[in-house]
């Protein structure tokens, strides 16, 4: 490889793979989910469905649905084991290293975690979608003291996963609201945690693995852990009064503002407007015309300087803060909903494998010999045998 050769940093327009799950069109500004697109499912469509969409490639029949929402609903217990590893990790664990170990915990309690077999791989993201929002709600009733809310097998997802949180059936509105943000975050082609998660599956490792592995990779400020800090950009601003100082100060010490900007669109993204007439609802329901105060103005401050749209982290942190979930499970929501889109790519990745090792270029301290080696026989042989297999 010479000098010469092109490095694209962060494999910055690179196309790795095809891929049928979802495209993201940047010229017409539009994401589709196997062909549908997404602001029509999150409209029309729950989150269910669009699980199922994603990994059968179609919405379901009113029996397919009905199959998989039962099955869904019959895993939604923790299970004593799951609930100790959780109560017994320190009290300061981030609630995403939470969801990390629980997802290891219910690969390692699964008998055929190995299993590469599509049906198998759809039964065990079937436990997950069930599961690790009971493990989010658990994390956030333990952090302030309460106890586990059993769940309710007549709540669809989304109510469950509210009524499991907070202990109360969910208004209508915070409901659909959540649904919407499920919907809006269960896929996006190749972001970098589900780029891990093929990167993972490439070497035929187990699916847990692949999604254990998205979950580090998700927790990233750059990537998902966007919506947490989002909403610590608010707590710091405050008011709205107070946007144009602190972004002063802000883009002074080039630091990043949250929410903003996107590798792939650099004209808004998407998923946006649709996740903004969700939190308007929220806002409205919630009677905090200060929040919308505060965001309408720190966008309009920052796009005005800096020409940097929202992504969908900017107006899902302040929804799932009116919501009433603690800052830290911001990105655990991610998390809930991405398994949708991690699965689907898992089951892509596996029926047309190729193990995924780009190169480098080495720029290191040139080659140098440790002082007294000697060169034997031996392992002259060796090198020249290394040498023929290479060549
Ligand atoms: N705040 C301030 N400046 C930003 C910015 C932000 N949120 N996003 C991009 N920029 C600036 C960069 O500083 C850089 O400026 P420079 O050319 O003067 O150095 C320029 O815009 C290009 O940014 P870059 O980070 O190279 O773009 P990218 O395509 O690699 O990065 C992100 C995309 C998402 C990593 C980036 O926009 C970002 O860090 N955003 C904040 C985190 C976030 O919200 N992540 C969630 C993504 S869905």
């Amino acid at each position: 490889m010479s000098d010469a050769t092109e490095i694209r940093k962060g494999l910055v327009g690179v196309v790795a793979d095809r891929t049928a799950v979802s495209k993201v069109n940047v010229e017409t500004n539009s994401l589709l989910y196997r062909g549908y697109p997404v602001q029509e499912l999150a409209a029309m469509r729950s989150f269910e469905d669009v699980v199922y969409l994603l990994w059968n490639g179609d919405l379901p029949s009113a029996e397919e649905r009905d199959r998989a929402l039962a099955l869904e609903r019959s895993h939604r217990e923790l299970g004593d084991r799951l609930m100790g590893v959780i109560e017994r990790l320190p009290d300061e664990t981030h609630p995403m290293d939470v969801v990390r170990t629980a997802v290891s915990v219910i690969g390692g309690e699964d008998p055929t975690a190995w299993s590469d077999d599509p049906d198998e791989i759809r039964q065990k993201a079937l436990v997950l979608i069930a599961k690790v929002p009971a493990v989010v709600a658990y994390i956030q009733r333990h952090r302030r003291g309460l106890p586990m809310v059993p769940p309710r097998d007549d709540l669809g997802y989304s109510a469950n996963f509210l009524w499991m949180t907070f202990g109360e059936e969910p208004d209508e509105v915070v409901r659909r609201a959540f649904d919407v943000s499920m919907t809006l975050y269960a896929e996006h082609s190749f972001n970098a945690s589900t780029f891990t998660a093929r990167v993972v599956t490439s070497t035929l490792s187990d699916y847990y693995s692949a999604i254990v592995a998205a979950i580090g990779a998700l927790k990233g400020p750059l990537h998902g852990g966007a919506n947490e800090a989002v909403m610590r950009t608010f707590d710091d601003i405050g008011t709205a009064s107070n946007v144009g100082g602190w972004l002063d100060d802000a883009l002074a010490r080039k630091r990043k503002v949250m929410g903003f900007g996107h590798r792939v669109y650099k004209r808004g993204d998407s998923r946006v407007p649709t996740m903004k007439a969700a939190l308007d609802t929220l806002i409205a329901h919630y009677d905090r015309a200060d929040m919308a105060a505060l965001y309408d103005t720190l966008e309009a401050e920052f796009v005005r300087r800096k020409g940097i749209y929202p992504n969908l982290d900017y107006p899902s942190g302040p929804a799932y803060h009116l919501m009433g979930f603690d800052t830290e499970l911001f990105t655990p929501l991610f998390v809930a909903s991405r398994i949708a889109g991690w699965t689907a790519h898992i089951q892509e990745q596996l029926a047309d494998n190729a193990l995924i090792r780009p190169l480098s270029v080495y720029d290191g301290v040139a080659e140098r010999h440790l002082d007294g080696y000697v060169e034997n026989a031996a392992s002259r042989a060796a090198a020249t045998r290394q040498e023929e297999m290479a060549g």
